[in-house]
């Protein structure tokens, strides 16, 4: 039995429905008893103080702030060495930037590299689930989830399907591309706390055909998930009308397919319309919204309370799109979606924004029974921050009146500094202060 001591925040209910009080659990001194990899007990310190074990291990963090583990909808590992890459938006970013890095992903020992790497820095930033591209090489997934494996991590991954518009050596074929992936679900699919993602890019880089492959996939294996992208950029979705000039919409050319269901999770959808809205409602689809990338391509607001609304709420989980995006940190991430969401007159509070964080990601994956809560029988995945990470968010905190102000301020001013340690199935994966290596495995 082990024993984690801080202040807690967690989420109950979804904030863009409920008010914050049915919504927010905070306790300023709190417990979490873990048990085999879950949580076994959750609540204030002084009541379940008497219910330790003797012998328990008690880690306290008296200055922390626990919550469950940060929750990325959309990330590709393989864009780590283009993030920050100046000047284009999408269409020319890809050429330019993200195809020559992904090709050097048919050496096994560099996807095997930056893989540790990318972990690690997940795990510094206190996220503790992804939903991750990999690239059309099967050993780039091979190579992302056997790190995973050895943190225990539950990541959801899977191959990319490109079978046109793409340089040659970043092309499969919709056989080769079916076979490749359904090789890697019986491999990985439920290996430990691993899932898979059926993975076709976007529409513009594969056929029909291939589409249509996707979708034999997803009928062929239960439980395994679809990730790709919808309507980023306006040149994008032009080119996908003048490919699919038969569909109505962006959207509906997955639909069509049978790619648009629960389980699926589009990323980005800045520019949908309603009846967008009403299809992945429906289906139970999910929108990753990604707003440092969304700004730094230049692509658009992602249109987050029209998304949200509770008269059809889409499930929405919070993406950093690396490389397009700027930060593998989801606090830096909400302090974009902050202002994406003021661009269009509305205001994020700090409890919708941890929402999205945390049990709005877990929701957007249909994970939420398990992941997204500090509760009993949830996955002890957790982040202690540190609100005084720096002297700035130290001075600050102290002007803090409560825990909505304290929250606000983590997600504006903190990054990866303000995370004091990551647990992961109750291990502590990462530990700011431990001398020597922060990370529990070696990177080489
Ligand atoms: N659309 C198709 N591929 C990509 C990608 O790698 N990143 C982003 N942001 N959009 C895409
Ligand atoms: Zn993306």
């Amino acid at each position: 039995m082990k024993a984690i001591r801080a202040a807690a925040v967690t989420l109950k209910d979804n904030p863009f429905e409920k008010s914050v009080a049915d919504c927010l659990v905070y306790h300023e001194d709190a417990l979490v008893l873990v048990e085999d990899g879950t949580i076994a007990a959750f609540g204030p310190y002084a009541e379940l103080a008497p219910t330790l074990p003797a012998g328990a291990d008690l880690v306290e963090y008296p200055d922390g702030l626990m919550m469950p583990g940060f929750i990325d909808a959309h990330v590709h590992y393989p864009q780590l060495e283009v993030i920050g890459a100046y000047g284009s938006q999408l269409l020319e970013w890809l050429e330019r930037y993200t195809f020559p890095a992904e090709q050097h992903f048919a050496d096994a020992a560099h996807a095997d590299a930056v893989a540790k790497l990318f972990l690690r820095e997940l795990l510094r930033a206190g996220t503790t689930t992804a939903m991750v591209y990999c690239t059309v090489h099967p050993q780039s997934v091979e190579a992302f989830f056997a790190e995973s494996v050895r943190y225990n991590t539950r990541m959801i991954a899977g191959k990319v399907l490109m079978d046109r518009n793409a340089p040659a050596a970043l092309l499969d074929t919709a056989e080769r591309g079916y076979d490749e992936s359904d090789a890697l679900i019986r491999r990985w699919h439920g290996t430990g706390r691993q899932l898979y993602c059926v993975t076709p890019r976007f529409a513009p880089t594969s056929t029909q055909a291939q589409l249509d492959a996707a979708g034999a996939l997803l009928r062929a294996h239960d439980g395994v998930y679809l990730q790709t992208h919808l309507c980023e950029n306006l040149d994008e979705i032009a080119w996908v009308h003048e490919l699919f000039p038969e569909r109505a919409s962006y959207l509906d050319v997955y639909a069509h397919t049978g790619l648009v269901g629960a389980r699926s999770m589009f990323g980005h959808g800045i520019h949908l319309h309603e009846h967008d809205f009403c299809t992945c409602h429906q289906a139970g689809a999910a929108l990753a919204h990604c707003p440092t990338s969304n700004l730094f391509l230049g692509s658009g607001l992602f249109k987050l309370f029209e998304a949200a609304d509770p008269v059809r709420p889409v499930r929405v989980g919070l993406g950093t799109d690396v490389g397009g995006g700027t930060s593998l940190s989801q606090l830096q991430t909400l302090n974009a979606a902050y202002k994406v969401a003021a661009m269009a007159g509305h205001k994020l509070n700090a409890v919708q924004a941890f929402y999205l964080a945390t049990l709005g990601g877990a929701r957007s994956l249909h994970l939420d029974e398990r992941l997204g809560r500090l509760a009993p029988g949830y996955e002890a995945d957790l982040v202690v921050l540190d609100p005084k990470a720096t002297p700035l968010m130290a001075f600050r905190n102290g002007y803090c009146r409560d825990i909505i102000e304290q929250l606000f301020m983590l997600m504006v001013l903190g990054d990866d500094r303000a995370v004091r340690a990551t647990y992961v199935a109750g291990e502590t994966v990462y530990d700011r202060e431990r001398s020597g290596d922060p990370f529990r495995y070696a990177e080489g």
